[in-house]
């Protein structure tokens, strides 16, 4: 039998590390490509040097890894999923996303992420019969939604609802029932844990066709028996009064699915890590699912999908595109759909995403955006800008064409994006809550303190007009509160104009 990556006789790979400072050197073991970050811990000064460090430098105990934005941080070891960005690779459990997307199904691939293996089919029977009997949510959810203002942001109202579905699951809530609920190493935590899963991943399709149909100012459907889970999200989305017949067109729900199924997992991204991060805490998965929720909601992340379309809009036509290259290559402005912090050379999602819109397209025509988001990619792929940086089109790029002709709300497409990935943050909540209540360490993080060290309080009359800095600084951007706008009505305006 050869050497596996954890056999004690494997040579041990290490870094050696000296510092400068001291001249102290240190031998870091490497394992998996990664050295552990507290090793560097080991390296201190015994007081600060006078004129170099400062107390709050507290090199006393020990240097730390200074990583602003994760760039190269790894924060847990995971079974999950794997991506090579070099070579655009994504593998759930070990499956090519390319083959999953081409023979799987949504809730298939959910529980292969969950559980590591491809079900039976009495193990799928199984799961797909637990997440569709949860889709049902307790009817104190209607009044939650339907309080929301007419014209809210759709991932406003499925993050607050997440949050809120947490309240009617107080056997389910750590601060309720037990801080080890789940990470005891007893069945019944596990069929605890398991059951906010079901729950959540049911609940979610629910949540969100509630969230539409609030702003269309529609009654609420409830979920209908029978139907697969895209299937099933389209039906409550969109049932009118064609009775109990109506089904979902199939080649809609067939690519919703597969979209789902592409947006499941992908590792550590932010939205991921915000889930984790709140779920350390050991609060319950509602609160964690919620905070995961609003991570994606940024632009940056899954938002990009809404922010293509506005892009596109903007932009107008092909001939407009140009143009907007410049914006963007001036820092005006920034190509939505383009680059990603791991994937450097192309996202194997675009690709098959592109298929799909294919497959869509012939069923309902082309979107009239979609010349022009093709003279933008072959704009930028040759552009040395974007060839320099390694920018290429992401999984946000296209889906958004592929939403709107299907005719959902340019701003429901982040909850396109939010729905499938509720999966992906489970299984890694699962695997982190597994893994014992020793193992799940809470996630605080340390930063580098650049700002004053200890003065000593000022009285606001010994301030005077610049205030207790006494002009030493000049006054810096956002140093003070800005003196923001209040609108008010004509009325208002008008009566304090004429000093009444
Ligand atoms: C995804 C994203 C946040 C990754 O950010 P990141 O890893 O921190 O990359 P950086 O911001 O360091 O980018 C490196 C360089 O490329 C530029 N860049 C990255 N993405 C860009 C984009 N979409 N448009 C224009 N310039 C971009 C940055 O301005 C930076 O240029 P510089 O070296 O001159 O400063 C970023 O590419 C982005 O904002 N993309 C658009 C939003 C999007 O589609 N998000 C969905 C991701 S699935």
């Amino acid at each position: 039998m050869g050497l596996t990556l954890d056999d004690p006789h494997k040579p041990r790979d290490s870094l050696t590390v000296t510092d400068n400072r001291t001249g102290k050197t240190v031998d870091i073991p490497i394992s998996r490509n990664s050295v552990p970050a507290t090793a560097f811990k080991k390296l201190s000064l015994a007081k600060a040097r006078e004129g170099q460090d400062r107390p709050e430098d507290e090199v006393e105990s020990g240097l730390r890894v200074f990583d602003a934005g994760y760039q190269n941080t790894a924060v847990v070891q995971s079974a999950i999923t794997f991506i090579d960005g070099e070579a655009g690779v994504l593998r759930h459990r070990g499956y090519p996303i390319e083959q999953l997307a081409d023979k799987s199904t949504f809730l298939e691939t959910a529980y292969l992420l969950l559980y590591g293996e491809l079900p039976t089919s009495a193990q799928y029977k199984l799961f797909s019969r637990e997440v569709m009997h949860h889709t049902f949510v307790h009817r104190d959810m209607a009044d939650i939604v339907a309080s929301f203002r007419f014209d809210s942001h759709p991932m406003a109202i499925l993050t607050a609802s997440f949050a809120a579905l947490g309240a009617y699951s107080p056997e389910g809530n750590p601060a309720l029932a037990g801080q080890k609920i789940y990470t005891a190493p007893t069945d019944a935590a596990l069929r605890l844990l398991d059951k906010q899963i079901f729950r959540l991943i049911g609940k979610s399709i629910t949540l969100a066709a509630m969230a539409y149909r609030m702003r269309q100012g529609r009654q609420f459907v409830a979920p209908p028996a029978g139907m697969g889970y895209a299937e099933s999200f389209l039906y409550m989305m969109d049932h009118l009064n064609e009775g109990s017949e109506y089904r979902p067109h199939p080649t809609i729900a067939k690519a919703l699915d597969t979209l789902f199924l592409l947006h499941a997992d992908h590792e550590m991204n932010a939205s991921c890590a915000a889930v984790l991060q709140v779920g350390s805490t050991l609060v319950d998965p509602y609160s964690a699912v919620s905070a995961g929720c609003a991570a994606l909601y940024g632009p940056s992340h899954g938002g990009a999908n809404e922010a293509v379309i506005r892009m596109l809009v903007d932009i107008g036509s092909p001939d407009n595109v140009p143009a907007f290259i410049e914006r963007v290559k001036r820092k005006e402005a920034v190509l939505s759909g383009f680059g990603h912090r791991v994937y450097v050379a192309t996202d194997p999602r675009s690709k098959i995403i592109q298929k799909i819109a294919e497959d869509v397209f012939a069923l309902t025509g082309k979107d009239p955006l979609l010349d022009t988001a093709l003279a933008l990619r072959d704009a930028a792929l040759k552009d040395s800008y974007f060839i320099s940086r390694r920018l290429y089109p992401n999984v946000d790029f296209f889906s958004g064409l592929i939403y709107r002709v299907l005719g959902f709300p340019t701003d429901f497409f982040p909850v396109l994006f939010a729905v499938p990935r509720v999966v992906g943050w489970l299984a890694h909540w699962r695997q982190m809550m597994l893994a014992g209540t020793a193992a799940v360490k809470i996630w605080r993080p340390r930063q580098v303190y650049v700002g004053e060290g200890e003065r000593n309080y000022v009285g606001m009359k010994e301030r005077g007009e610049e205030g207790a800095q006494q002009g030493k600084k000049k006054k810096e951007r956002g140093s003070e509160p800005s003196k923001v706008h209040h609108p008010t009505s004509t009325r208002v305006f008008l009566a304090r104009e004429s000093k009444l």
